[in-house]
């Protein structure tokens, strides 16, 4: 096998570092009047109303285990999945300058959102089997087929290595609405995007009461072919499956099918980078030597520290999960306790059911190191976290606001936070255990232990801002990372300032 410095994903990665050099001579600049379209539509597809969603019942998010015994699922409890994970969250506007966006419960770098979400239904009370796309400015579904689906369901679930279930969303990326502004870094964008996206889901499923397996370990044309995507703008990224075990399957194979309506055009002038496609189709496959052994994460020797797992929190889930928002500033003098801080890490790094934390004991390729700016009795230094005993191992001692500021590309909310964290892949045992499709993985990971960290922070009463745009080599070298290992991507939690010259509407109108 060769290594992980002679692969295409990683001659992309060096490609698609941010230097001083690399920012200044290439200088980009946004094409407003051809951003591609947020909201894809399937023209011609039949469209359901999903019905007003009800308010599950009342949840917390640091104790929140994960389903074992499922609940049924309804049409009902689609509408309620969807509007607490995939939804338009709220409307903002600037009125004076007559500007107007859609945020969501998911979050996505620059507000593009590259993720689509299909389901899959099978034995879904109030929905006719079949394979639907979630229109989400309509909040409808649009029924792209009507009919068995069992030969689908068999071919996902085979290649994904999972038990077929009654309910099963698929995520797909448009990477052109990253790349509009990210250029060819947006295929980075784009998996955080998906593992922000998987762990919205997730939650919400947890909260309702649905076990939910979450994988992405697949070859891509089983799952094109499968939804009817071969040839569009859309890829596969996830399969999550959901809800009761769907034992009774009648067929083998997957039979060729007629899908209905026609995805809408997203721009008029798509700017092609070779580069995304030349990674994607290197990365496309299932994944090479599966299951292969990582070693445990180690961590340093240096002073460490113990943290409580739980904190006292009383924000039910499904309002941190609505109102949560990413900080655009921060205040620059909110501290976090110590507990909080725990509870937080210790439940945004929580192995999930599926292959998002891949290898043996699901430890997963990523770790955070984490620049402690403001947490009551913790100081403030660089600290490796080590998620398996549950406990800081210090780096660096000493304040660290402008590190974390001037490594996050000059952002202050790095260093105006209680905590910012660079997220840390194990790029060689990525490499050895899942051959190219390993970056995938890693970039996955990661958004999905971001959703954790927003979560978390919302629980506590503070805020969180993935962090996309950083100096990769710098915090490489900062961090005296070891080969094999490199940053691929930043957070940061604190007290956001609100910007008060925005205006907040409804997202929907039944909410009015
Ligand atoms: C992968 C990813 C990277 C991001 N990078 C940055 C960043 O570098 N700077 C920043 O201010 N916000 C960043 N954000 C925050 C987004 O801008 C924010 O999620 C988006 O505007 C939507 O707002 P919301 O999170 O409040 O829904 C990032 C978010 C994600 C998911």
């Amino acid at each position: 096998m060769t290594h992980f410095r002679d692969t295409t994903f990683y001659r992309y990665h060096c490609d698609t570092k941010h230097t001083l050099a690399r920012l200044y001579s290439h200088p980009h600049f946004l094409d407003w009047a051809n951003q591609p379209n947020p909201f894809r539509h399937y023209d011609g597809a039949e469209l359901i109303d999903l019905p007003v969603p009800e308010r599950p019942a009342a949840r917390e998010y640091f104790g929140l285990a994960n389903a074992t015994e499922s609940a049924s699922v309804t049409l009902s409890t689609v509408s309620q999945l969807l509007y607490y994970s995939m939804a338009i969250s709220a409307w903002k506007e600037v009125p004076k300058r007559g500007l107007r966006w859609a945020l969501r419960v998911n979050p996505s770098s620059g507000n593009l959102h590259p993720t689509e979400t299909h389901l899959i239904a099978r034995n879904v009370a109030g929905l006719e089997d079949g394979c639907y796309h979630f229109r989400v400015d309509g909040f409808q579904l649009e029924q792209r087929y009507a009919g068995p689906v069992d030969d689908v369901l068999r071919g996902l679930c085979g290649e994904c290595a999972m038990a077929p279930r009654v309910l099963t969303v698929v995520l797909t990326s448009i990477f052109a609405r990253e790349a509009w502004k990210y250029r060819a870094r947006a295929f980075r964008y784009c998996h955080h995007d998906l593992g922000h996206a998987v762990g919205a889901i997730a939650e919400a499923s947890r909260g309702l009461g649905l076990p939910c397996f979450c994988n992405h370990l697949f070859d891509d044309s089983v799952i094109e072919q499968a939804l009817g995507l071969d040839g569009g703008d859309e890829v596969p990224g996830a399969v999550l499956s959901m809800g009761m075990e769907a034992e009774d399957l009648r067929s083998t194979g997957v039979n060729a099918r007629c899908f209905q309506g026609t995805a809408n055009v997203l721009t008029d002038a798509p700017i092609e980078y070779s580069a995304i496609e030349e990674v994607y189709r290197a990365t496309a496959g299932r994944g090479g030597a599966r299951d292969a052994p990582v070693s445990p994460p180690t961590c340093g020797d240096g002073v460490a520290l113990s943290l409580q797992r739980s904190c006292d929190s009383r924000r039910d889930l499904w309002d941190v999960i609505r109102q949560r928002r990413s900080g655009v500033n921060f205040d620059g003098k909110t501290a976090i306790s110590a507990d909080e801080f725990g509870a937080i890490l210790h439940r945004a790094t929580a192995a999930a059911p599926g292959d998002v934390f891949h290898g043996p004991e699901r430890r997963g390729f990523v770790r955070c190191y984490v620049y402690v700016h403001r947490v009551s009795g913790v100081d403030a230094g660089v600290y490796q976290y080590d998620r398996c005993e549950h406990r800081l191992v210090r780096v660096r001692a000493g304040d660290q606001r402008k590190a974390a500021t001037r490594l996050s590309l000059g952002q202050r909310i790095a260093g105006d936070s209680a905590f910012a964290v660079s997220m840390i892949a194990d790029f060689d045992g990525a490499y050895r255990s899942l051959g190219e499709r390993g970056y995938r993985a890693m970039h996955l990971e990661a958004g999905f232990i971001g959703q954790g960290l927003y979560l978390g922070a919302e629980t506590v009463g503070v805020n969180a801002t993935g962090i996309g745009a950083f100096f990769d080599d710098k915090v490489n070298r900062y961090l005296g990372l070891g080969e094999g290992s490199e940053v691929i991507y930043h957070f940061t939690v604190g007290r956001a300032v609100e910007d008060v010259r925005l205006r907040t509407t409804a997202a929907y109108p039944f909410e009015q």
